[in-house]
């Protein structure tokens, strides 16, 4: 089809809750990812943190080839092998003790709202509330989205869940106002990517896990686009020496296909019992497989520490930039691979600039252009990436 058609198509047969490029990618390769006019583009959105391995990753899909001519669906009243080794894995590379798999970030958030929940009416506590923080982001259900901390996401869809509560992000002050006999834990994200691009100062964290295990109650991570070596550590809490009692994730994890995963201690998973939550695909073998060869390279390779370095290396290229056109840009944030610079207008026409210069970037809160390139990432691709967006920072300029 035509690439004017597939547009057109688009936009009278999907619902338009998207703002999209007028872009059609056919096929992509490591870094690189194709349009159906044969337009190269460096990929530094991966799909919004999901691709670490970049684009149709040999063992990746290997592994889903392989799994699909086996075995493809079976429900969770069966055990698969993928899904027990994925558990297990994900186990032994983090502090979790027992898995849940679920589809995306958001069922993931409310897996663990819910099992915190049920973990206190168990013990005969009443405590049915939660703290989360401003700017925050948790995802798009209606438990999610009780929890997320701004309002543009909320508006027109209330009422929203009861018992949220909102702090402000680093700020331990706020935290311990809110905090009382009702609170069954506080969920956070390590870096608010959503929001921004805001790294949790790490006394900040810490003192959150100090104060929520004085109380008995949950620390909640949501490492769904911080975690698996987006930030130079396997786990964004890595970095911050403290571990909490639940983590979500998702994203990177199905390497591309769509898993959600909660993870948490054997006291927490003391919640839940057969029947309290379920999810039809939730640790599906085809994506289990795919999760498994995502996470064994991501290991052998370490791709983790090679984040970390070239995210210093994204970010000084960054910082250069922003000191060159400082009426454009205010500040360079973020941790390994998820780096943001905040601009001193919205980000949308630049971002749009970049795709026409061969480069795919995003946004976060309007005015923080946002780079979430694959963990592969070399030098030379983060070289090449900056001269694109030097390139579409002059078009930005003649624009105002
Ligand atoms: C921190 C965080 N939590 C949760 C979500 C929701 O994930 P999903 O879109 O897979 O439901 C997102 C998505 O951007 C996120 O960034």
């Amino acid at each position: 089809m035509e690439t004017y058609r597939i547009i057109q198509d688009g936009d009278d047969y999907l619902l338009p809750v998207y703002n999209r490029q007028k872009i059609v990618l056919m096929r992509g390769e490591g870094v690189h990812v194709y349009d159906s006019e044969r337009v190269v583009y460096l990929d530094f959105f991966s799909g919004i943190a999901v691709n670490g391995l970049g684009q149709a990753y040999p063992e990746v899909v290997n592994a889903i080839i392989e799994e699909a001519k086996k075995l493809g669906h079976v429900s969770n009243y069966y055990y698969n092998e993928p899904n027990v080794k994925l558990a297990k894995l994900l186990c032994e590379i983090s502090f979790a003790q027992k898995v849940f798999f679920c589809n995306s970030g958001a069922e993931a958030v409310e897996a663990s709202l819910k099992l915190a929940r049920k973990y206190f009416r168990r013990q005969g506590q009443d405590r049915p509330e939660f703290i989360s923080f401003h700017r925050s982001f948790h995802g798009r259900t209606f438990g999610a989205l009780s929890a997320t901390g701004q309002v543009k996401y909320q508006e027109g869809l209330e009422p929203l869940v009861p018992g949220f509560h909102f702090a402000t992000f680093n700020n331990i002050e706020s935290v311990k106002k809110l905090l009382n006999d009702r609170t069954a834990a506080v969920l956070v994200e390590a870096v608010q990517c959503e929001g921004g691009i805001h790294p949790a100062d790490l006394k900040f964290l810490q003192e959150l896990r100090t104060i929520t295990r004085e109380e008995g109650i949950f620390l909640i991570l949501d490492e769904v686009q911080t975690g698996l070596g987006r930030t130079g550590k396997m786990w964004a809490y890595q970095h911050y020496d403290i571990e909490p009692d639940m983590m979500v994730s998702a994203k990177a994890l199905g390497a591309g296909l769509p898993m959600g995963a909660l993870l948490v201690t054997n006291q927490a998973a003391q919640g839940f019992k057969p029947g309290d939550h379920a999810s039809t695909f939730g640790g599906n073998p085809i994506v289990s497989a795919a999760a498994v060869a995502n996470i064994e390279t991501l290991i052998l390779k370490d791709l983790a520490t090679h984040a970390a370095k070239e995210g210093e290396y994204l970010r000084n290229g960054l910082s250069a930039l922003q000191k060159d056109f400082p009426q454009l840009f205010k500040e360079v944030r973020g941790m390994g691979l998820i780096q943001g610079i905040e601009m001193t207008r919205k980000a949308a026409s630049l971002v749009s600039l970049c795709a026409k210069q061969g480069l795919l970037v995003g946004s976060a809160n309007e005015n923080v252009l946002r780079f979430l390139p694959p963990l592969i990432v070399t030098d030379g691709d983060i070289d090449q990436a900056l001269g694109r967006l030097r390139k579409a920072v002059a078009e930005e300029l003649k624009t105002a």
